[in-house]
């Protein structure tokens, strides 16, 4: 006899994690996650040795994901997995063993957009009570490629309000960490920096973007200014500061974020602002956000560190919603690199 009535497992490929994750009846057994450290000496994702890794630890992952949730692969009712955006190489290992498997199965496919999963990680649950958020509420997704607002009316049905025009939140943590030389991904060191320095220490251009748009390669050259300005009168001027330089970067971050929140809210009503995407791990971002929320009285939505990071929970959650509603993947879809949400 059946445990459950409705087992997902969901895949994630596209970019430097593979990850598979098991979610019976709506609550998460299994999330497994294959880093891969393989790019940290280039400085960045290598994408050809991004798929090589995937391709090692597809089969691994997806059996000690299934394993860790008590099940076998017969157990499973649909097979959901990432088909974009991302590196091609990546989806296309994830794409394939997906529908490999799931034509071995005979079993459904559901095709879930990256961006999507990011925005409803929140609803990933560990146990029957938690709570998860009701809709209509505002995303702030923020991470390595992308930096939008996005109005999110149902699993299927989100708009963009605002989005960057040039680089994305999670680019600006890591050039100025580069310029500070701090090693990639720079996000988490300057983080760890931050929560020693003075934000006030040092000030840089704010951008100035109509609408709800962002942009922050201003701020990423006001910042290498101010440093290339610092290293003419002192050779340890980073050293010297880089706590406070950190703290500062942070901040300005921070500020435009929440300005652009602070319209978005405006303008839409929101009664519930969650944050998502590798950014919103960032303990200033995380406070400042549930700070926006308090003084206005409204509800924020702070994912676990976990699944602020690719994950493949997210795509399991995004899998049974659309599972659920019908929606189904034709073994002939390709995956796609670029498309927003
Ligand atoms: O969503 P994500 O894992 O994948 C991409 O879209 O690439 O986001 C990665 C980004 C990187 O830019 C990384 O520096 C940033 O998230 N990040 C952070 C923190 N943790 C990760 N940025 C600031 N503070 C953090 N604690």
């Amino acid at each position: 006899m059946k445990k459950y009535n409705t087992v997902i497992l969901g895949i994630e490929s596209s970019c430097d994690d593979t990850s598979a994750s098991v979610i019976a009846d709506g609550l998460m057994l299994s999330n497994v996650i294959a880093s891969q450290s393989v790019h940290e000496e280039y400085g960045g994702v290598v994408p050809e040795l991004a798929s090589r890794a995937h391709q090692q630890n597809i089969v691994p992952v997806v059996d000690a994901a299934i394993k860790r949730a008590g099940l076998k692969k017969e157990d499973l009712t649909a097979i959901a997995f990432t088909r974009g955006p991302g590196l091609l190489g990546s989806l296309l290992v994830g794409t394939s063993f997906a529908k490999g498997m799931a034509l071995g199965l005979g079993i459904p496919l559901v095709d879930v957009n990256h961006l999507h999963g990011h925005v409803l990680s929140h609803f990933v649950k560990e146990s029957a009570e938690q709570d998860v958020p009701e809709f209509p509420f505002l995303c702030l997704l923020i991470s390595g490629g992308n930096s939008q607002l996005i109005w999110v009316k149902s699993p299927s049905d989100m708009e963009i309000l605002g989005k960057t025009i040039d680089d994305a939140a999670g680019e600006a943590f890591d050039k100025c960490a580069k310029v500070m030389g701090l090693p990639y991904p720079g996000g988490p060191h300057i983080d760890r920096l931050a929560a020693e320095g003075n934000p006030n220490a040092f000030r840089f251009a704010k951008p100035h973007v109509p609408g709800l748009d962002y942009s922050f390669s201003g701020l990423k050259t006001s910042f290498l200014y101010t440093v290339r300005d610092g290293l003419k009168s002192d050779p340890d001027f980073i050293e010297k500061n880089k706590a406070d330089l950190a703290a500062s970067i942070q901040k300005a971050i921070i500020d435009t974020l929440i300005a652009k929140l602070d319209l978005a809210v405006k303008q839409t009503g929101a009664r519930a602002v969650a944050i998502g995407g590798g950014v919103s791990a960032n303990s200033g971002v995380r406070t400042a956000i549930e700070d926006f929320c308090t003084a206005r009285k409204i509800r924020s939505w702070i994912p676990q560190r976990k699944f602020t990071t690719d994950n493949a929970a997210m795509v399991a959650i995004a899998g049974l919603m659309r599972y659920e509603t019908g929606e189904r993947c034709n073994i002939d879809l390709p995956p796609f690199a670029r498309v927003e949400v």
